[in-house]
């Protein structure tokens, strides 16, 4: 494997649900300096733009990629950048291009700049409906139906080449869905899990995309940076796997997770009008098994569906309260 250790970092997608708070992690753990946050064109928030360099790229452009890593001599990237699974269905050429010459772009440059370490995230969107649907395995069929699943099962492959063809340290989990505050997720199916909390604070009611009996595999924010940073700390040669570990926290259905909010905000309800992400949602799996990443690098989630609940409440209640909901 190539060099050393991790000083200088790349967060493409900087700007995203999961970018935003893992920059904000890596600044306080590298040093804020040493941390480059980027972006394609939203804007980035007060806190990010503030508490170090931010730049604009466009990962599909290998040149804008090549000149960012230059300028601040980068050694590691966290590849964040992606198209999500409803927006690649409205727009699938733009998810190839974005998920797949983007994350091509970054693994060249590792390989001809001899970068550290480079992480590249996969989803649950790489399952497909002939996967097994509850406590799927780590190594199982992969036949998504989505653009996005597509790219993810693509990228995995690709950047497990990359590491036994040209030696290059890239690692990655398949997210599963992802809850937080902080930043909304911008585009996904699994969205319900997120703006549930938001509508629950303003109105005390929300009107579900999803059909209330679909259930999926989740993970609370904190949990999702943990996975991400411990895995990039592992030693490499505790890996059997690199671009693909499943990761779980916690699988519900719509309906237990409107239950557990009912318990904090009493009269909360929850209506379903299902629309074409539905589909989507019925392709992906119940529930995952994550044996690989606890044996291969320790993985343990902190959060079940009620702490996480609670802690989502609190926060998004401060925010509501200080007028940043609106
Ligand atoms: N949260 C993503 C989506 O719904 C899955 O990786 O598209």
């Amino acid at each position: 494997m190539a060099q050393k250790e991790t000083k200088r970092i790349l967060v493409t997608g900087a700007v995203g649900q999961i970018g935003s708070e893992l920059t904000m992690a890596l600044r306080d753990k590298y040093g804020a300096e040493n941390v480059v946050a980027t972006g394609r064109k939203t804007a980035p928030s007060k806190q990010l733009l503030e508490s170090g360099p931010f730049e604009f790229i466009d990962v599909a452009k290998m040149e804008t990629v090549e000149a960012v890593i230059d300028k601040y001599d980068i050694d590691t990237v966290y590849h964040m950048a992606a198209i999500l699974s409803a927006v690649g269905e409205d727009k699938p050429w733009l998810c190839w291009d974005v998920n797949m010459n983007g994350l091509k772009n970054v693994l060249d440059v590792g390989v001809a700049k001899k970068l550290h370490r480079i992480f590249v995230p996969s989803s649950i969107a790489a399952f497909g409906p002939e996967t097994p649907l509850n406590d799927t395995p780590n190594d199982t069929i992969l036949k998504p139906k989505t653009m996005y699943g597509v790219t993810k099962v693509a990228g995995e492959l690709l950047a497990d080449y990359y590491v036994k063809r040209f030696g290059l340290d890239c690692r990655g989990v398949r997210y599963p869905g992802i809850i937080s505050h902080e930043t909304l997720p911008g585009g996904g199916t699994t969205d319900y899990a997120v703006a549930i909390y938001y509508e629950a604070v303003k109105q005390g009611k929300y009107e579900c995309f999803v059909k209330e009996d679909t259930c999926l595999p989740m993970m609370y924010m904190p949990d999702a940076i943990k996975a991400t940073i411990d895995l990039m700390e592992a030693p490499f040669e505790n890996l059997k796997h690199y671009n693909d570990f499943n990761i779980a926290a916690m699988s519900f259905s719509v309906t237990e997770l409107a239950a557990s909010i009912a318990k904090y905000v009493p009269g909360f309800t929850c209506t379903y009008v299902p629309d074409s992400r539905q589909a989507i949602a019925d392709s992906w799996p119940n529930s995952i098994d994550d044996t690989a990443a606890r044996e291969e690098w320790g993985w343990a989630p902190a959060y079940d569906l009620d702490a996480m609940t609670q802690d989502m409440l609190a926060a998004l209640r401060k925010k509501h309260e200080e007028g940043l909901l609106d």
